[in-house]
């Protein structure tokens, strides 16, 4: 059967995706990072009986929901998805980064998940991102070759395919649709195009870049233009020849290495054919009766979004009501105290001995949730002083489930938009910047403002930590809820909003997307908040003595409810472009 898209339910509905695609006040308020929040009776869930891809880009959503039309299963739809949004969603689609998978197998009764998350080089130091001063670099590790560990993506999109794919299509077949769009191009258009003119500068600081991304005159590619990426289509022709090891190995694998020492880099050949993407056992946890079911490190997502949950369950969350300043208060507390442990304790588990047992344990939740005072903010400013966040936009996720229950919940990134924008001449593959999400200093904090400190310092061999969330949560064991987001570290409260607005509000998915989120991270002591909020509510936050702070930076929490009307798929209305493709 030919893979359709079921992009809304109602007629109101697809009016509302018409005028969003046209170019309407709400898609331009999404340009200028500004969200408008939608009313209830305008979002509704795109609805598909077998199968269905969210992702954050319209054709790759229909490269993957083709493959689960053909039969594949829900690793093999991810796969085709991945590799295709490398090529149509540069932004944060790649095969220059790295990221996480989480994986609900119905046939094996079994929920595990991929670690493909970037590694730093051999060579890397402790102090690599100080200045001669000894204090925190940041352009060295956000704005040159120095940021970029060895991408994780090929050999964990590979790994996912080898061990939970159908068996139905090799490495190759599922390459094919990526190699065809960076071969033939496509338009750019949608958050593509609304983002591409911004971040063009800081491409074209680097010939090779800005080659590809440039109009003949030198300017950037604009909102219909035609990308074509050959040398990209070529590289993925190695990959679907070779495997990994036509990325890791060879040609490649060379041109990789010139370009990022070139740059600056301190990459060898060993770096790249050494990289071991890992299978990991989620971090798992319960929540009014459901699993949840996350990422564990080096992905901070998964341990801070059961301390919150659990400290949010002693409270009657039901009739404090969404949306509440009660309802809030508590989320924001639950949030700073989570992401102060996230400061302290996180880091690669191969050099880091997190007490993470502590940490999700049901006690310590409520431990922590007799410290909330329900009147007023508890002050954490104390302990530090914080460097305000820069606000970047990165990273996408994307979610799939097939017929049979299987389920992927997959988030990858170049961690900035565009990662450090160096594409190694002749490879085609834009390199990210993801070392900047080590602490380059005891207290100091990356471009998110998230602080950290010992556990997360440089090392060689070691793995930035991450907030990257993609979440399953089943009942009974079969996946009830497919979530995750970009968004640096917004992208655990992100997570944690969408999983209370469905559990406790009992939202339906699409509503729960588009509710306006907000966002506490311990530090900086401030409550970041997202328009929709009314007047009477911040006051009252204000009131207990919350700072509150627009705006909160972009997420995109691209999900798939599993209910008995169907699969119900929420593509984030926050930017353009986002897709629901099913059959
Ligand atoms: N680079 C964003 C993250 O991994 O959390």
């Amino acid at each position: 059967m030919t893979p359709f898209t079921f992009l809304r339910c109602t007629l109101v509905a697809t009016l509302v995706w018409i005028a969003t695609s046209c170019g309407s006040v709400q898609a331009q308020e999404q340009r200028r990072g500004v969200y408008v929040s939608p009313t209830s009776d305008t979002i509704h869930p795109a609805v598909a009986k077998h199968g269905m891809v969210v992702a954050q880009e319209r054709i790759a959503a229909k490269v993957g929901a083709d493959v689960l039309a053909r039969g594949g299963n829900a690793v093999d739809a991810a796969v085709a998805t991945g590799f295709a949004m490398a090529v149509t969603y540069p932004r944060a689609g790649n095969i220059g980064g790295g990221g996480f998978m989480v994986i609900h197998s119905a046939d094996r009764h079994e929920d595990i998940t991929i670690d493909y998350r970037e590694t730093a080089p051999a060579a890397t130091t402790r102090d690599m991102f100080l200045g001669a001063d000894g204090k925190p670099d940041i352009a060295k590790s956000r704005d040159s070759a120095l940021g970029i560990g060895i991408p994780g993506t090929v050999a964990g999109l590979a790994l996912a395919l080898e061990k939970y794919g159908s068996g139905k299509f090799t490495l190759s077949d599922l390459l094919q649709p990526a190699i065809a769009l960076a071969r033939d191009g496509f338009v750019l258009t949608d958050d593509g195009a609304d983002t591409l003119p911004d971040w063009h500068r800081r491409l074209a600081r680097w010939p090779a870049t800005k080659k590809i991304f440039s109009r003949d005159d030198g300017t950037s590619l604009r909102d219909g233009d035609k990308l074509v990426q050959t040398d990209l289509a070529t590289t993925l022709t190695a990959i679907a020849a070779q495997g990994p090891r036509g990325f890791y190995q060879g040609p490649v694998a060379e041109r990789l290495v010139d370009g990022i020492n070139s740059a600056g880099g301190i990459f060898t050949l060993d770096d790249l054919k050494t990289y071991q993407p890992v299978i990991r056992a989620p971090v798992r946890g319960s929540y009014r009766g459901y699993d949840i079911v996350s990422m564990p490190l080096p992905s901070s997502g998964g341990i801070v979004l059961m301390e919150t949950l659990n400290i949010l369950e002693g409270f009657p969350m039901p009739e404090l009501r969404q949306g509440t300043a009660p309802s809030l208060h508590v989320m924001i507390e639950a949030m700073k105290r989570a992401y102060a442990d996230r400061a302290r304790y996180l880091g690669d588990p191969a050099f880091v001995n997190a007490p993470i047992a502590i940490l999700i344990a049901k006690d310590y939740g409520a431990k922590q949730r007799a410290s909330i005072d329900l009147d007023r903010a508890t002050p954490w400013t104390d302990a530090l002083s914080a460097v305000p966040p820069r606000e970047g936009s990165n990273t996408t996720h994307y979610s799939v489930v097939d017929a049979a229950g299987n389920a992927v919940s997959n988030t990858y990134t170049l961690n900035f938009s565009y990662g450090v924008g160096l594409v190694a001449e002749g490879t085609g593959v834009l390199l990210n910047n993801e070392l900047d999400d080590f602490t380059a200093a005891p207290g100091a904090s990356n471009a998110y403002g998230l602080v950290g400190f010992e556990a997360n310092l440089p090392g060689p061999g070691k793995r930035p930590l991450s907030s990257m969330s993609p979440t399953i949560v089943l009942k009974d064991g079969r996946p009830v809820l497919v979530t995750g987001s970009p968004g640096g570290s917004r992208i655990i409260s992100t997570v944690l909003q969408v999983i209370v607005d469905v559990l406790d509000y009992r939202m339906d998915v699409a509503s729960a997307v588009a509710a306006p989120r907000l966002h506490h991270q311990w530090l900086p002591d401030e409550v970041r908040i997202e328009r929709g909020f009314s007047d009477a509510t911040l006051a009252a936050l204000r009131a207990m003595g919350h700072r509150i702070v627009e705006p909160m930076g972009q997420t995109s929490a691209n999900s798939i409810a599993v209910t008995p009307d169907g699969l119900l798929g929420a593509p984030d209305p926050r930017t353009r472009g986002a897709e629901a493709s099913g059959y």
